[in-house]
């Protein structure tokens, strides 16, 4: 059995499998557009195996493997073996003989190490607690369609140390940008959790307003991820500061971009004035979603094809 390409981390790929992959992106979402019919994986199957709630994960890979041919089935923990104590190792064994490529959106990083570990298919993180990988391929394609490439730019992370701002740090490593940060006390940023090489990619700002200055990009995220649902009253009193608002947005470039990979709590992480103003592009970023993903699938089952 070959070892399968698996899609786990921001990092798992290289700069010049990216440049690849966005090229292959664009391909994809131009013929999408046109209405013209693509379907390179024909006759395969997705498994998407969710341990917790989505909108836009389970409808982009839904989607985007019925456009590209194949077919998508759908399993979550309360209906699945898996809620049920089956080991991570037996279920990905039983699974990947029957599918073409798996996503699993769960909770710890090493159950989705562990089911890649014994998946003869490649396995696709759809979210763990600590990283989103294609939401932030999403995010940068997004940024490379509004501004060009994201080398040498500046985004500002401001709020919570979460999957979103690890894959952040990650990315900003692989892609040569900077990201400037700011969390509430307490809530700070664990840099040997990423695996960064502290080649000076990020910086850690006390005041959010800081982080802002200079930025050609500033994101944010919920204040309480999924699975830390019980942190949720000291979570708001602590980030109480850290919304971005039209004033982090004025410390920002001229032109910032305003992004959040959604759903969104307005008056919380971000205003309304931001999200849904003339900077903020979450709506692109949401439907890049389907565009990278199956830039992806493509690229993990069939490796590299010609444009
Ligand atoms: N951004 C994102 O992953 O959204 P869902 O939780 O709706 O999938
Ligand atoms: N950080 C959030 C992202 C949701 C898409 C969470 O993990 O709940």
């Amino acid at each position: 059995m070959n070892t399968p390409r698996h899609y786990l981390q921001f990092k798992d790929f290289t700069r010049e499998q990216y440049d690849y992959l966005f090229g292959r992106v664009r391909w994809i979402k131009d013929k999408f557009k046109r209405y013209e019919p693509y379907h390179p994986l024909f006759d395969r199957t997705l498994v998407m195996i969710f341990e917790k709630a989505s909108t836009r994960t389970r409808l982009s890979f839904e989607a985007g493997m019925q456009q590209l041919g194949g077919s998508a089935i759908y399993l979550n923990t309360r209906d699945s073996q898996l809620g049920r104590g089956e080991p991570v190792e037996d279920a990905a064994q039983v699974i990947s003989r029957m599918s073409d490529v798996v996503m699993i959106r769960t909770f710890e990083q090493d159950i989705i190490d562990r089911f890649a570990a014994n998946s003869r298919v490649p396995v696709i993180n759809g979210l763990t607690n600590e990283y989103h990988p294609c939401q932030i391929l999403a995010d940068i394609f997004t940024f490379i369609e509004h501004r060009g490439s994201i080398q040498g730019k500046t985004v500002a992370w401001v709020g919570d140390a979460n999957n979103m701002s690890y894959t952040w740090l990650q990315a900003a490593e692989v892609l040569d940008f900077k990201v400037r940060v700011s969390t509430p006390p307490g809530y700070g940023i664990d840099p040997a959790r990423a695996g960064l090489a502290g080649t000076g990619h990020f910086e850690l700002f006390a005041d959010p307003m800081e982080a802002c200055r200079g930025a050609d990009l500033v994101t944010t995220d919920v204040w309480t991820s999924m699975g830390f649902e019980a942190e949720n009253d000291a979570r708001m009193k602590a980030f109480a500061d850290w919304c971005v608002d039209a004033d982090m947005m004025a410390a920002a470039n001229s032109g910032a971009l305003f992004m959040h990979c959604l759903p969104a709590h307005r008056g919380e992480e971000v205003t309304a004035e931001v999200i849904d103003g003339p900077q903020s592009v979450v709506w692109d970023e949401a439907e890049n979603r389907l565009h990278v993903q199956k830039a992806l699938m493509e690229y993990l089952m069939l490796g590299k094809v010609e444009s």
